[in-house]
């Protein structure tokens, strides 16, 4: 450890949208596992397992190479048979939590795997090699056993003569003989670093819908049931898949894409980013769409603001009505199918006169609102099927930042900033619409959705937002002109 290192400094979790790279980072002894580092592996796979809104995890080491295996100058301490196995017993007990992750989860190996260190690689569900990169079981060069469910996942992956083979020839195992074997499952590019091909590939299938993802990873697990009950299995598990909207909205979109084209557009100059700004009322959105917008227009990025309800026809009517100054015949408020139907004309006609425009000609539109306002709060006052499927052909943004901000913060911010309270400014039902906000997922499953800690102060949120941003506009400056992110 050099000075000041804590042990949970040597283990971390870094976000990279819905992707969690778990790292560790004792890069002077290559990584190498002390029993401080092995405990803080368990914690911080702990962590992992907590947060609901990571969809694939990458595991890679610190530095330049993946894991060195255990810290030999450390583990000497370990003098008993005993001592060893509850060593052996700490490591598998992370490492199988670590396999047992809902989603999946990816080794990036740069350079070596070498002993524990390629134990850990098999802890994971797929491996991406570098070109250089190879893994090698060098337990028995030390005189002992692998330890950390080495043995039994490498006689699952290669069976169980290939198995004794590695573990008792030590042989280096190189990248192509790796994918051979089935020990590697993508090799990076020339000169290309693993680490950076297992973030690209854990971003593809960060774009499946989670719950098909956590599905197709169970199933897979299942494997070694026998077939009859892994077929009940896969029946009631793709029923689930099958029953849930995303699978109808993929449908449409499919059949939709299948009819006649009309004609080829000419490509116009890069699209426009659109960046959706959602959050209960209070949440800062309007805070953050000014703020986001001085700050692109400061990088020289061209940007509109905006906001639904919009400043159309439809969208005046909708205000009015939100703060009670339109009413229906019977003096009541508007039904509850009336506004969501209003809501998404509102979109459409926003959509077609003001946002799409403005996309085409290259101009960013960050948005203050969009269907997901609809999904929250029309959701919980009607069928949310009904409100999803009317905003179904709503183009999709290229990002949604929502500020997931606790509802008596939000409340005591609507007291601060004053003025009559409009329909849904109740404390009650915004405690129901936040709660909807944080199913919106279950909707809009392939939107790009970054759940930002609104609690924070406006610079922590806006720091947030900026970043997400600024990984888009990286992406879409190595695009060709015309194209659409
Ligand atoms: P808001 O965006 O907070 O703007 P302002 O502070 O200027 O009033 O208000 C819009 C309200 O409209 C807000 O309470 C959420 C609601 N709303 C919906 O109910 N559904 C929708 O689809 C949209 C876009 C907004």
């Amino acid at each position: 450890m050099s000075p000041g290192d804590t042990p949970a400094q040597e283990v971390r979790i870094e976000r990279d949208g819905p992707v969690a790279l778990l790292i560790v980072d004792r890069p002077r002894q290559r990584n190498a596992l002390a029993r401080e580092t092995m405990t803080a592996l368990g914690a911080a796979v702990a962590r992992l397992a907590e947060m609901d809104d990571v969809r694939c995890v990458v595991v890679a080491g610190g530095g330049d190479c993946f894991i060195a295996g255990g810290d030999l100058r450390d583990l000497q301490a370990l003098t008993t048979a005993e001592a060893g196995a509850d060593m052996a017993r700490t490591m598998q007990a992370a490492l199988d939590a670590l396999a047992a992750l809902p989603v999946p989860v990816i080794a990036a190996v740069d350079a070596f795997a070498i002993g524990g260190g390629a134990e850990v690689a098999l802890a994971a569900d797929l491996r991406v090699l570098a070109q250089d990169a190879w893994l090698a079981f060098r337990q028995a060069d030390f005189a002992v056993s692998t330890a950390w469910g080495g043995s039994w996942r490498l006689a699952r992956l290669v069976g169980p003569a290939r198995a004794l083979h590695l573990l008792g020839t030590g042989e280096r195992i190189g990248a192509a003989e790796a994918l051979r074997l089935g020990l590697a499952d993508e090799i990076a590019g020339l000169g290309e670093r693993a680490l950076d091909h297992a973030r690209a590939l854990a971003h593809r299938l960060a774009r499946r819908p989670a719950h098909v993802l956590r599905t197709m990873k169970r199933l897979v697990e299942a494997a070694p049931l026998p077939a009859p009950e892994h077929r009940a299995l896969e029946a009631r598990l793709f029923g689930e898949t099958w029953g849930h909207p995303a699978h109808f909205q993929a449908v449409d979109r499919f059949l939709e894409r299948t009819r006649p084209a009309v004609a080829e557009p000419e490509p116009g100059p890069l699209a426009g980013l659109f960046l959706v700004l959602e959050g209960i009322d209070g949440a800062g959105t309007t805070t953050q769409a000014r703020l986001l917008k001085r700050w692109l227009e400061r990088r020289g990025e061209p940007v509109h603001t905006t906001a639904e309800p919009s400043g159309g026809p439809i969208g005046t009517l909708l205000r009015q009505a939100l703060g009670g100054r339109v009413v229906g015949r019977d003096g009541q408020r508007l039904c509850p199918e009336s506004i969501a139907l209003l809501f998404a004309a509102d979109r459409f006609d926003h959509l077609r006169t003001e946002v799409e425009p403005h996309l085409r000609a290259g101009t960013h539109v960050l948005c203050d609102r969009y269907d997901h306002s609809s999904l929250a709060y029309q959701g919980i006052e009607n069928d949310a099927r009904w409100v999803s499927n009317l905003n179904a052909a709503a183009r999709r943004p290229d990002l949604v930042l929502f500020l997931d901000v606790d509802p008596a913060i939000a409340s005591r911010r609507r007291a601060h900033r004053g003025g009559t309270p409009e329909i849904y400014e109740v404390d009650a039902l915004q405690v129901r619409i936040a709660e909807a906000y944080r199913d919106m997922e279950r909707w809009r499953p392939s939107d790009r959705v970054l759940r930002i800690d609104g609690n924070a102060s406006p610079r922590a949120v806006q720091r947030a937002c900026r970043a997400a941003i600024e990984a888009l506009l990286d992406r879409r400056r190595a695009l060709p002109r015309g194209s659409v992110l």
